[in-house]
Parts: structure tokens; C-alpha cells; sequence
């Protein structure tokens, strides 16, 4: 029998979810289906309900994307410690009438970067912009890496402090860069989206600084913010189909070959 698999999201006519996990499917030879499903603002509980109901036993797992992930943290009933430290849930599993809860964004961050990338995390200072979900989800994952830093700077700093103080490292507003340099600076704010440049020094960015940005397909203020001071760049693509990866292989126990699928969705 054919597994089902979805995202859930809102919007979400223009994910790249399916295509990426048809071609994982592909790639290893799975027996799924993956599709998009847009779920009522208010309706996300209802959705999976629905998509297990329909599908019945074939019904094995979904991604969950904005403005769920919160909502889908809530629902689980059984959740990783990743998942817990985020406070977010981007992978679920069906398993009879359990509904598990876990989070690969952190590792598909962490992956890229390390692998992909080829940037060492451990021994690193690192600073991370924005204190909202997007940052939180992906704390834990990078302090496994065991950097030498990890510094939390947001434009609110009482966001910042909080979020920082949950995962005892340190953290603050913009105004308190001023002398300090970073040599991974990751941008976990919404600016990307909006084309907002971030009030940065550009000490922040040390000689041979890596500047991620989570958000992917197009070139954000903040990149050309760490190009013009010489750091190198890199979009949230890579990131975006190592965490699908990384629920593959919590789905599937398989982990597909992420190289082929970056290059192909770089090229279109
Ligand atoms: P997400 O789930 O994407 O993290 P969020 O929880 O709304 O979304 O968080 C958005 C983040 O982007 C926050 O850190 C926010 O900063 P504030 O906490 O000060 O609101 C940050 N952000 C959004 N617009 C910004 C801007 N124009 N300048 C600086 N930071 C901004």
C-alpha cells in the first residue's frame, strides 16, 4: 500500500515539499505520496483529523510549516526532546491513534551548514538574529555542536534575554555588538521577507565569517549586508531540504541523498 504524506500549511500553494520529497521517493526507491494541503487558519486540528480519517491506515506522517508549527506542538501527543526545546512540532507521525511530535529544522540548519557548507560549528562564536520561533527552533541543535559562543540579538532585547536565558547563553539587543564579532552570524528574523536591512556593525561579521540566512531564493538585506564586508553567504535553501531529509528518515528510517535535490531546485 501506498504511505500518505503531507504538509500542512497556510498558504501553502507554493511549497516545495512535494517535489522535494517525490524526488527523495524516487531517489531510494519508497513506496509514498506527498501533497499540499491548505489548512483553515483556524482549522489545523481539523486538517490532520481529516487527512488521517480519509487516508485511514495509510495515513503515516505530515510536515507542518507557518503558521502551525506552534499548533502542531500542541497536538502531539508525544514529542522529542528536540521538538520540546523548540516549542515547535514540523514533523509529525501517525502511528494508530498516537500523533508524534518532532523538529528537524534545527538539524536540516545544522547540517547544511556542516556538511553542505563544509563551516565546523564546534569552538565557533556564533550569533544568531531574532528571538521568535524561527531563532528557538534551532537553538538546541547548534549548542549540540559545542560552538564557543552562541550569542542571542534581537531588535526587542527583553525577547532576546528571555529566549537566551532558557538555554543559559547569553543574549541582547543591537546596541550591545558594538566591539564583538561573530564568525557564523545566522539570521533567524522575519527581515528577510520584508527586505528590512538589521542595525549591524560590521565588526559583527569576524574575517572569514560565515552570514546564513534562513530565509531561501532571494538575495535578503542582511546578505549583502555580510558580502560588502567581505563575509561569505548562504541562503536558507540548503537548510530547507535537509530538514525534509531529516523527516524522511525519521518517516522512513532511509536518508536520501541531499546533494542531487539542492542542485536540481537551485536550477529552477
Ligand atoms: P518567526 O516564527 O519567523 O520567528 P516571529 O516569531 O514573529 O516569526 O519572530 C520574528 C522575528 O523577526 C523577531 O525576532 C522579530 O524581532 P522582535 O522580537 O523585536 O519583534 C524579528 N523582526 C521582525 N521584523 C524586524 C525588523 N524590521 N527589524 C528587526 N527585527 C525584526
Amino acid at each position: 500500500m501506498t504511505s500518505r504524506y503531507c504538509v500542512f500549511g497556510n498558504p501553502i500553494a507554493h511549497s516545495k515539499s512535494p517535489r522535494i520529497h517525490t524526488l527523495f521517493a524516487q531517489q531510494t526507491g519508497q513506496d509514498l505520496s506527498y501533497e499540499a494541503i491548505l489548512a483553515p487558519v483556524d482549522g489545523f486540528a481539523g486538517a490532520v483529523h481529516e487527512f488521517i480519517t480519509t487516508r485511514g491506515v495509510d495515513a503515516k506522517g505530515a510536515n507542518v510549516t507557518v503558521p502551525f508549527k506552534e499548533e502542531a506542538f500542541r497536538l502531539a501527543r508525544h514529542l522529542t526532546p528536540r521538538a520540546e526545546a523548540a516549542g515547535a512540532v514540523n514533523t509529525l507521525t501517525f502511528d494508530g491513534d498516537a500523533i508524534h511530535g518532532d523538529n528537524t529544522d534545527g538539524a536540516g540548519l545544522v547540517r547544511d551548514i556542516t556538511t553542505n557548507l563544509g563551516f565546523a560549528i564546534g569552538g565557533r562564536r556564533i550569533m544568531l538574529l531574532g528571538a521568535g520561533g524561527a531563532a528557538r527552533g534551532v537553538i538546541l541543535p547548534l549548542l549540540e555542536q559545542q560552538p564557543a559562543e552562541l550569542f542571542i540579538a534581537n531588535r526587542t532585547a527583553d525577547k532576546a534575554l528571555q529566549l537566551a536565558s532558557s538555554f543559559r547563553v547569553r543574549g541582547g539587543g543591537f546596541d550591545q555588538l558594538a566591539g564583538r564579532s561573530f564568525e557564523l552570524v545566522i539570521n533567524a528574523t522575519s527581515t528577510g521577507l520584508s527586505d528590512t536591512p538589521l542595525p549591524l556593525p560590521p565588526s559583527a561579521f569576524a574575517p572569514g565569517c560565515l552570514a546564513y540566512e534562513m530565509v531561501y531564493g532571494r538575495d535578503t538585506p542582511f546578505m549583502a549586508q555580510a558580502r560588502n564586508v567581505g563575509a561569505l553567504t548562504a541562503d536558507g535553501l540548503g537548510m530547507l531540504v535537509e530538514q525534509a531529509a531529516e523527516a524522511f528518515f525519521v518517516w522512513r528510517g532511509i536518508r536520501p541523498q541531499t546533494a542531487p535535490v539542492i542542485r536540481l531546485l537551485q536550477a529552477t
